[in-house]
C-alpha cells in the first residue's frame, strides 16, 4: 500500500531537515546502475539511525544487510574518527557496490563490509572479540530475524541499542501468513525479544516512500 500524501511528507520533511548531498545521491544512483534492489532506507529513515547513533556515542557499529552501503554511510558518519562499523552482506556484488560508494564518501577507513551469509560470519565476529558493539542495525534477510536479534545481543553490553528494520511489511507481521517465511520470521523474533528479559524494547510504524513498514528497537539492559 502507499499513498501520495506519504511521499509529499517525506518530500517536505527531506527538503527541510535532510539536505541532499552528494556521496548519498551517488550512492543510490551506483546501486541502481548496478541492477541492486532499491530497498534501502528512506533519506528520512537514514538520517533517523544517524541520529540515533550519535545520541547512543556509539564507537563500534555493527549492520545485518548492507546492500549498496545506503545505510551505513548514515550510521557510519555518526562514528568518531577511530571508531568502526561491521557490515555484513551475503551478495559478493552487493558488497562490491557498496565498497565503492563508502570509499567515494570517505569512510573506508573506518568501515569493513564482510561478505558471507551472516549467520556464517557472527561467529567470526565472536572469536575475533570484535564487540562489543554499541549499536546493531538488523536489515537482511528476515527470515532469520530471531537469530541476528539473538546474535546482535550475544555481541553486546548493556546499553546496546538493537535496531531491526521491516518489522511492519504493510501489517502483515499483524496477519501472519504461515507460508511466509519473511513475516514468521519477524514474529518470531518479536516473541524472542518479548521473552528476554535484558531486552526492554518497542516497535514503531512507519509510513512514507517506503510504503507501510516499521522498525523495532531494543536496548540491553543487562
Ligand atoms: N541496509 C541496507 C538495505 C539492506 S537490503 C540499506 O538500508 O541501505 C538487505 C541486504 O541483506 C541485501 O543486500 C541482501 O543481499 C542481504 N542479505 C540477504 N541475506 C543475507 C544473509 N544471509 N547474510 C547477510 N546478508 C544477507
Ligand atoms: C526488503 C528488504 C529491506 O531491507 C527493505 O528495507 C525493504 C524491502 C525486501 O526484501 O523486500
Ligand atoms: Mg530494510
Amino acid at each position: 500500500m502507499t499513498n501520495p500524501q506519504w511521499h509529499e511528507v517525506d518530500a517536505y520533511v527531506t527538503d527541510l531537515l535532510v539536505p541532499a548531498d552528494e556521496a548519498l545521491t551517488a550512492a543510490l544512483a551506483d546501486s541502481a546502475a548496478a541492477g541492486l534492489p532499491e530497498i534501502a532506507v528512506a533519506p528520512n529513515q537514514g538520517k533517523f539511525l544517524n541520529l540515533l547513533a550519535q545520541v547512543q556515542g556509539a564507537r563500534r557499529i555493527l549492520e545485518i544487510g548492507t546492500l549498496g552501503g545506503y545505510s551505513t554511510i548514515w550510521l557510519a558518519r555518526a562514528l568518531p574518527a577511530d571508531g568502526h562499523l561491521t557490515s555484513l552482506e551475503y551478495d559478493p556484488r552487493h558488497a562490491e557496490v557498496a565498497r565503492a560508494n563508502l570509499a567515494r564518501a570517505g569512510l573506508a577507513d573506518r568501515v569493513e563490509v564482510r561478505t558471507g551469509a551472516a549467520l556464517d560470519t557472527l561467529p567470526l565476529l565472536e572469536k575475533e572479540a570484535a564487540g562489543p558493539f554499541d549499536l546493531v542495525f538488523v536489515d537482511a534477510d528476515k527470515a532469520n530475524n530471531p537469530h541476528y536479534v539473538a546474535w546482535a545481543l550475544r555481541l553486546s553490553r548493556p546499553g546496546t541499542l538493537i535496531v531491526v528494520d521491516n518489522v511492519v511489511r504493510a501489517g502483515r507481521v499483524a496477519a501472519p501468513d504461515p507460508s511466509d517465511p519473511t513475516i514468521t520470521g519477524t514474529r518470531a523474533m518479536f516473541e524472542f525479544v518479548a521473552n528476554e528479559p535484558r531486552l526492554d524494547a518497542t516497535a514503531l510504524q512507519t509510513v512514507g516512500t517506503k510504503g507501510h513498514d516499521g522498525l523495532l528497537i531494543a536496548r540491553v539492559t543487562s
